[in-house]
């Protein structure tokens, strides 16, 4: 004879413990686990590396003209741009390739890609642009603007003598 005390006891706990109750149960703890579990630590995306203001000479900013995996820099009135997003302008082939890795003013102030446009003796005086008319120094002024909203300002030029000082 059973015990009449215990036997509706475990009469219950029997009807508790149903498969269906062991499976709700199981993903019950499934989802405590996952709502309680410590989440990683957020990845955070890995931006483009700093950019750092150099100050350059006219043979210092020459590596930078495309023909490496450098950035492609030129120089617009003592301002050093990262025109790297043009490389179909200024990369090796494109039409204004002259002016990578150069100063480029007195080529955009006469709009000319010529090789004679660009500063000779890269150990002398920066080019002064003073024998320019004023058309081209104001059209010279539009190119400046126009890479100001486009390109980044990396460094300014200086010529040797002046970075000497
Ligand atoms: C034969 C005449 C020329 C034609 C048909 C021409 C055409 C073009 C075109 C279609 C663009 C692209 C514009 C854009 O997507 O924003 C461009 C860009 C440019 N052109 Fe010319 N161009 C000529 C002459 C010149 C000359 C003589 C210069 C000399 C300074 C020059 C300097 C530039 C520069 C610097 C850019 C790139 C601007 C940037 O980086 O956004 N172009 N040209």
């Amino acid at each position: 004879m059973s015990d009449a005390s215990t036997a509706p006891a475990a009469t219950q706990a029997a009807s508790i413990a149903t498969p269906v109750n062991l499976i709700l149960f199981t993903l019950l703890l499934v989802l405590a686990y996952h709502r309680l579990r410590p989440s990683p630590p957020p990845v955070i995306p890995k931006g483009p590396p700093p950019t750092v203001f150099k100050t350059f000479t006219p043979p210092e900013l020459v590596p930078f003209n495309g023909e490496n995996d450098k950035p492609i820099y030129f120089a617009v009135r003592g301002q050093v741009f990262d025109v790297s997003a043009g490389r179909n302008f200024y990369g090796p082939g494109g039409p204004y390739e002259n002016f990578a890795g150069r100063d480029a003013s007195r080529g955009l102030a006469c709009g000319s890609f010529d090789e004679d446009m660009l500063t000779k003796d890269l150990h002398g005086p920066l080019d002064d642009l003073k024998d320019l008319g004023e058309e081209q120094m104001s059209s010279l002024a539009d190119w400046e603007g126009r890479f100001q909203e486009k390109y980044l300002v990396v460094g300014k030029l200086v010529s040797e003598g002046e970075k000497k000082e």
